[in-house]
């Protein structure tokens, strides 16, 4: 169990250092931290944390005080890195200013602007079927199999199969992508090493693309203009790179998180497929209990306070989004899955300027994933344990066994 260390005592706010480190993968052994972070919440909203390896930061585990570094952004900067690092937060960030996670606006706005038209609820709502479809047709083998490996067989490959529709992606590429951008989540080293695979990707295939028509992403990054003028190969690939890793590695620990929610919460999936819960709602809960991005990191580009923490200029701040979402001074029973929690302000997408792009297809792909589940004249069981990845990144399953039963 966590020890706190109660270090200081300013008015009526309470600082506290915990022993615990956020950045320990040990932590994540069995998914999210949840007991600590309410342990932490508990105890205060923000907290200073010094990693073993050297990072240091100041942990948001409290919803109201996420969602201010989230929108106020021109306190809390982008640009000088979205994510934590081991050692040094405040090193400079490679792709600084030329991507939209790693930018504030008004430039943020431009680079933005030029895929938005991609990505809103209309333009991927077209998409549904062909996600069913996919969904389908990966549950469908898993089935004839007698089970198998959710998180492998059916996860990871059903979100990319359908965004690489927009993305621009062959469909023989996929494995290479999900390959690249798996590791450019991983922590350390490995994640450089996975990112430049998939900029090179994207380089190679810039000059082909150029003279072709219909490839939508490129297409639309062509195209775009930002200040008057066409944006930079290197702003072009760096942007493809922040779109790919974020759609592909994101989505597929959702579905694998929902079902393993369904499958612990039986009265809920029965209610589900019974249709006594609709679907919208049950997505969005999904999406609060899987919550796969664990945090987002900013910036202080100036002294500041947050729920009464001195914050100083250059200071590292990070927000741990999962722990937002079980805020209990915002949702009610935040430990219950509640597939028709109304509202729902959870932070799994994030908040802000920098909301993430593809929230619409998000729920457009569980959603699909869903209606599969719930039409099929079969149902799933755990077969054993899900198996962790230990990130600080993303909370991920290496397995998710599952086995066909009857009902
Ligand atoms: C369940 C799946 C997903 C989760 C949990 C997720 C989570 C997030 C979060 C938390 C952010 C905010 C980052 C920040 O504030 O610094 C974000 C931004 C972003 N996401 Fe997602 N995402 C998911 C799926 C996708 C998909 C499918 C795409 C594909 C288009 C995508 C593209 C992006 C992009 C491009 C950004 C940066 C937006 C900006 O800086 O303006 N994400 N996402």
């Amino acid at each position: 169990m966590t020890s706190l260390t109660f270090i200081e005592k300013q008015g009526a706010f309470l600082s506290v250092s915990l022993s615990v480190d956020l950045l320990d993968p040990a932590l994540y052994a069995n998914g999210n931290p949840y007991e600590v972070w309410r342990a932490m919440r508990q105890a205060g909203p923000v907290h200073h944390q010094e990693a073993r390896t050297g990072s240091r930061y100041w942990a948001v585990v409290g919803h109201e005080a996420g969602l201010r570094v989230l929108t106020e952004w021109k306190v809390f900067t982008s640009t000088r890195g979205a994510m934590l690092r081991e050692d040094d937060n405040s090193a400079p960030y490679p792709g600084a200013g030329k991507m939209p996670i790693l930018t504030d606006p008004p430039r943020h706005t431009e680079l933005r602007r030029a895929v938005a038209r991609l990505f809103t609820p209309r333009a991927v709502r077209s998409l549904g079927a062909l996600a069913g479809e996919v969904a389908g047709s990966l549950l469908g083998d898993l089935r004839a199999r007698g089970g198998g490996d959710f998180a492998t067989e059916v996860a990871a490959r059903f979100p990319l199969a359908v965004q690489a529709q927009i993305l621009g992606i062959p469909a023989e590429d996929v494995p290479l992508i999900l390959d690249a951008t798996g590791r450019s989540v991983d922590e350390g080293e490995d994640a450089a090493a996975g990112h430049h695979d998939v900029m090179a990707y994207f380089l190679k295939a810039i000059g082909a693309w150029r003279s072709q028509a219909g490839r939508d992403l490129i297409d639309a990054l062509l195209a775009a203009r930002a200040g008057g003028l066409p944006l930079s190969d290197e702003e072009i690939v760096l942007t493809c790179d922040n779109i790919v890793v974020a759609a592909s590695q994101t989505a597929q620990h959702a579905a694998s998180g929902s079902l393993l929610a369904l499958l612990e919460h039986p009265g809920m999936w029965r209610a589900l497929r019974e249709g006594r819960v609709d679907v919208g709602s049950a997505v969005e809960e999904l999406l609060r209990w899987s919550a796969p991005a664990t945090h987002v990191m900013r910036t202080a580009v100036c002294d500041t306070e947050l729920a009464g923490t001195p914050i100083r200029a250059g200071d590292a701040v990070a927000v741990w989004l999962p722990s937002a979402n079980r805020d209990g001074a915002v949702f009610t029973d935040p430990d219950e899955l509640v597939l028709d929690r109304s509202p729902n302000p959870h932070m799994t997408l994030g908040a802000g300027p920098h909301l993430c792009l593809g929230a619409a297809l998000v729920r457009v792909l569980l959603r699909a994933l869903l209606e599969e589940l719930i039409a099929a004249d079969t149902s799933l069981a755990l077969a054993a344990p899900p198996v962790w990845q230990s990130s600080w990144v993303i909370n991920r399953m290496r397995s998710l066994p599952v086995t066909v039963v009857a009902g």
